[in-house]
C-alpha cells in the first residue's frame, strides 16, 4: 500500500528519536527573547540569530523539524543560502506557524482565541510555494477561578479543527497545538482535567472537520503543577498523569505527539520526556517527541548574545540540548550526561 505524502511527512517529523525545534517566535515575542540578552530586535539580528540556529552542524542528527516565522520562511543564510534550502540539506522538514496569535476572547474575561483563519487557504498555498512542509496553530487554555470555560474550549477547538482541515488541503501537516498554559497556583489534578476535557473537545471537533489524524501531529502541554503551586509533583508524576490522559484522549491514528515546554527549565523538560518514554516503553501506540522553543534554545540564547564571536559555543549549547532530549525520546537520558557536558 502506498503511504500518502501528507503521512510519510507527519511520521519523517517523528521518527528515530528526532524532535521539532520550534524557532518560530512572533516579533513581539523575539524582542522579549532579545531584551533579555539585551540585543536590539532588528531584521538583521532575528535573521544573524536563525542562522546561527539553523547552520549549527550535526543539527539534523535529532532535529528532524524546525518551525518558522513569516519572516523567518524569507530570509537567507549569511552566504546567500535560504533558510528552507539550509535546512533541507541538513535532512530538516520545514515548518511554518501560520496562526496570527490569541486575542481576547469576547464576553470570556481573561480567556483568549487564536485568530488567522481569514485567508488562512491563500497563506498556506503561499506557504507550500516558499517549500514549508508542516504548519503550525497554538490555542492557549488558561487555568483560574471559573476558567476554562466552555465557550473558550470550544471555541479555541473549532479554531484548531478549521485550521487542521484548511492545511490538509492546501498540503501541509498540521501540527495541533492546545497548550494549557502552567500560569497559576492549581494543583496538578486540576491541570489533567482541563487537558482531558481540552483534548476530547480537540479531537471531537477534528472529526467534525474531517481532519485526517494520520496526516497530522499533537503538540500538547504536559500535565504539570501550576507553576505557583507550592506542592510541585514529581517527575514520575507528571509522567503518568500525562500519558493517562493522551492515552484516554489521543486517538491511536495520530502521527505522533511532540511535547511544548511552555516555560519549564530545559532540564526539567528533557528529564519528564524522558520519564515518559522509559516508564511506558513499548505500551503507546505513538513516538513521544519534543517540539520544544524555549527549552532548547534558552542555553543557545545566552551564549550567542547578539554577537558572531560567540556564535561556535551557542551552537554547542543548542546541538547538547537536541542531542539531550533526543536521548529523551527513547528514555536513555541521565542527568550524569549534563554533569559531563558541564565538566568537559
Ligand atoms: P515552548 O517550548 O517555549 O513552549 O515553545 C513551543 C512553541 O512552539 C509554543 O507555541
Amino acid at each position: 500500500m502506498s503511504i500518502h505524502p501528507l503521512e510519510a511527512t507527519a511520521r519523517a517529523m517523528v521518527a528515530g528519536s528526532k524532535g521539532i525545534l520550534a524557532a518560530d517566535e512572533s516579533t513581539g515575542t523575539i524582542e522579549k527573547r532579545f531584551a533579555s540578552i539585551k540585543v536590539e530586535s532588528t531584521e538583521e539580528n532575528r535573521r544573524a540569530y536563525r542562522d546561527m540556529l539553523f547552520s549549527a552542524k550535526g543539527l539534523g542528527q535529532y532535529i528532524s523539524g524546525v518551525i518558522l516565522y513569516d519572516e523567518t520562511i524569507r530570509q537567507k543564510a549569511a552566504d546567500g543560502t535560504p533558510f528552507v534550502d539550509l535546512l533541507g540539506k541538513a535532512g530538516i522538514i520545514p515548518g511554518i506557524k501560520v496562526d496570527t496569535g490569541a486575542k481576547n476572547l469576547a464576553l470570556c474575561p481573561g480567556e483568549k482565541v487564536t485568530e488567522g483563519l481569514d485567508n488562512l487557504a491563500k497563506r498556506c498555498a503561499e506557504y507550500v510555494k516558499l517549500g514549508a512542509k508542516f504548519a503550525k496553530w497554538r490555542a492557549v487554555i488558561e487555568i483560574g477561578a471559573d476558567m476554562p470555560s466552555s465557550t473558550c474550549i470550544a471555541a479555541n477547538a473549532h479554531a484548531l479543527a478549521r485550521y487542521a482541515a484548511i492545511c490538509q488541503e492546501a498540503g501541509l501537516v498540521p501540527i495541533v497545538e492546545p497548550e494549557v498554559l502552567m500560569d497559576g497556583n492549581h494543583i496538578i489534578h486540576r491541570c489533567e482535567e482541563v487537558t482531558e476535557w481540552t483534548l476530547n473537545a480537540v479531537y471531537e471537533a477534528l472529526y467534525m472537520h474531517r481532519v485526517i489524524l494520520e496526516h497530522s501531529v499533537l503538540k500538547p502541554s504536559m500535565v504539570i503543577s501550576g507553576k505557583d503551586c507550592p506542592e510541585q509533583a514529581g517527575v514520575e508524576e507528571v509522567a503518568e498523569r500525562t500519558v493517562r490522559v493522551l492515552k484516554r484522549c489521543v486517538p491511536a491514528a495520530v502521527a505522533g505527539i511532540v511535547f511544548l515546554s511552555g516555560g519549564q527549565s530545559d532540564e526539567v523538560a528533557t528529564e519528564h520526556l524522558n520519564a515518559m518514554n522509559k516508564l511506558f516503553k513499548g505500551q503507546l501506540p505513538w513516538p513521544l517527541s519534543f517540539s520544544y522553543g524555549r527549552a532548547l534554545q534558552q542555553p543557545a540564547l545566552k551564549g550567542w548574545k547578539g554577537s558572531s564571536a560567540n556564535v561556535a559555543a551557542a551552537q554547542a549549547a543548542l546541538l547538547h540540548r537536541a542531542k539531550m532530549n533526543s536521548l529523551a525520546c527513547s528514555g536513555s537520558y541521565t542527568q550524569d550526561l549534563e554533569r559531563q557536558a558541564r565538566a568537559a
